[in-house]
């Protein structure tokens, strides 16, 4: 089956797909995207990354974008490329302009979705937890909105491998604690699950608002409430959430063993919960 790319309405093999070079994505960063994954050949939470991509264009000042035309661009590609678990990014740049810091008049946007099987988190990683590093948060004061600018992510997640971890987590200069490079952020408590609040600080997660819905649902106590790193390393259990990351159990932080130095049953039934209202 083809990895497939879309490109401004047309569908093509991933490696024939180009952008020109003045595109204000390439040369700016100022293009919004979306990361999405189906399970079992449905794509999950399409609306819910629908109105996050449409808060991030219009917290950027673009012209508000077609939504339908976006669901459509997406679900055709996909279902070209018919994976049952696919990954599908989706970035919608400011368009192709001579380069000047203004905003072109009148340009469209350019619409790029890439649809390839998901990277699948290896089971050695579930059953034994990741290893990751505390990095100081240098990005900005918009880390909500969903932009392309991702170069501290990029830092921090290479200097967690670089340092034989899995990845990093992001720590305020104050010391607050507040999200993975590509993922949110919670810790298990005697008195709950705990996670950072929605601020302009951390991107406001698809994986996180679903499993705080499950979680309130199911009787489970979520706190959305501000944590230190002292806090995240005396935690009964500490674990990331994502599009790809699913629910990811840290059981090392800055190489100190998080309780026990296992996963604990938390994360694994977050996990399990899940992937059954992904249809999994
Ligand atoms: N990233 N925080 C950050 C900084 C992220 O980049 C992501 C997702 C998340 C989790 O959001 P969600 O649950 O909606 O996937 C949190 C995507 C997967 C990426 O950059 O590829």
């Amino acid at each position: 089956m083809p990895e497939l790319a879309y490109v401004n309405g047309e569908v093509m093999p991933i490696d024939q797909a180009y952008v020109p070079v003045e595109d204000r994505g390439y040369q700016f960063g100022d293009a919004a995207y979306e990361f999405l994954a189906s399970y079992n050949g449905s794509i999950f939470a399409m609306d819910a990354h629908l109105d996050r991509l449409e808060r991030s264009l219009s917290a950027l000042a673009f012209e508000p974008i077609d939504r339908d035309l976006v669901r459509n661009a997406i679900a055709t590609t996909f279902e070209q490329a018919g994976y049952a678990r696919a990954g599908i990014y989706v970035q919608v740049s400011r368009g192709v302009a001579p380069r000047n810091h203004a905003f072109p008049a009148g340009t469209p946007p350019q619409i790029v979705i890439t649809v390839r099987p998901v990277p699948q988190v290896a089971e050695t990683l579930l059953q034994n937890g990741a290893n990751a590093i505390t990095v100081t948060d240098i990005r900005w004061d918009r880390c909500d909105i969903k932009t392309v600018q991702l170069l501290p992510n990029a830092l921090a997640k290479q200097q967690a491998l670089n340092a034989g971890a899995n990845d990093a987590i992001f720590v305020s200069k104050e010391g607050i604690v507040r999200e993975g490079t590509a993922s949110n952020l919670f810790i298990a408590t005697p008195d709950g699950l705990l996670t950072h609040p929605l601020t302009p600080n951390i991107l406001p997660g698809i994986t996180r608002a679903v499993l705080i819905d499950l979680c309130r649902n199911q009787g489970i106590s979520v706190q959305e409430a501000f944590f230190d790193q002292d806090a995240l390393l005396r935690a009964n259990e500490v674990f990331l959430t994502g599009t790809v990351t699913e629910v990811l159990p840290v059981s090392r932080v800055n190489g100190q063993a998080i309780a026990d130095g296992k996963p604990g049953p938390w994360s694994r039934k977050l996990l399990e919960m899940l992937r059954q209202a992904a249809g999994a």
